[in-house]
């Protein structure tokens, strides 16, 4: 694992967002793997600017993101796939038929699962971005997830439904069920890049580089990647 501490927020977006606008433009057909949530929202904005400013074209560039609320449609203003759309693919030129997330709404969602893991056997991600969860989920693998789960249904925790409440009028509109790639499907990609912000996630963060591999800490398994960055900034890092 590759650690890049930074001083802030803006350094951490800056330094995740050169690295995937390098893959990029050395490959236009590059697979992204993205993820939602506060971290990697810089990253994003930059990825917009630096479209915008310097014309890098996302016209040939597909997405596949980690994952999706259940129970939310795809135009729900708290969906994964709004957030995609607002903070990303409205200000590039990626074509949004080449962007993909698993359909919480779907009504067979072990189809969508089923639906989902073959889709990744075909989109391997160039990149991969992460966030981490205080808890130390990757996606929304919850502590206990098995190393080789593939994509699946979730049951959330208190820990991540008290975290991702903050973006709900209140604790009860949280779903409490996600779809998420798992670990394995994770792990598949070709990099990558995780960003980590905060104080909050400073014991996951030391668990997930120092500690030992195991499900109880799911993105230790990231330990046995071989092309990994996290990018965290200082209180992020301030248990290492
Ligand atoms: C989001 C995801 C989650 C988040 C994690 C951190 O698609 O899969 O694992 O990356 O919960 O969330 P933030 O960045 O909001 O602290």
């Amino acid at each position: 694992m590759k650690i890049i501490v930074t001083e802030n927020y803006e350094e951490m977006s800056q330094k995740a967002s050169e690295i995937i606008i390098g893959i990029v433009k050395n490959n236009p057909n590059a697979v992204l793997g993205l993820a939602t949530g506060t971290s990697p929202i810089g990253t994003y904005q930059n990825m917009i600017k630096d479209h915008k400013e310097n014309g890098t074209s996302y016209k040939n560039v597909s997405t596949v993101n980690l994952d999706e609320y259940v129970g939310l449609t795809a135009d729900h203003d708290q969906s994964y796939a709004y957030f995609m759309r607002k903070n990303l693919f409205d200000g590039l030129d990626i074509d949004q038929t080449n962007t993909n997330l698993p359909c919480g709404s779907a009504k067979d969602l072990k189809a969508e699962c089923d639906r989902y893991n073959a889709l990744l056997a075909k989109k391997v991600p160039d990149v991969q971005v992460l966030g981490l969860g205080s808890n130390g989920h990757i996606g929304f693998n919850e502590p206990g997830t098995p190393i080789d789960s593939v994509t699946h249904l979730v049951d959330l925790t208190e820990s991540t439904i008290k975290d991702n409440s903050r973006l709900f009028a209140s604790v009860d509109e949280v779903p409490r069920q996600a779809l998420s790639m798992g670990i394995k499907n994770i792990m598949q990609a070709k990099s990558i890049v995780m960003v980590v912000s905060g104080k909050n996630k400073a014991a996951a963060v030391k668990g997930m580089v120092n500690g030992a591999v195991t499900p109880d800490l799911p993105a230790s398994a990231l330990q046995l990647h071989p092309f990994v960055t996290v990018i965290c900034d200082k209180d992020a890092a301030s248990l290492l």
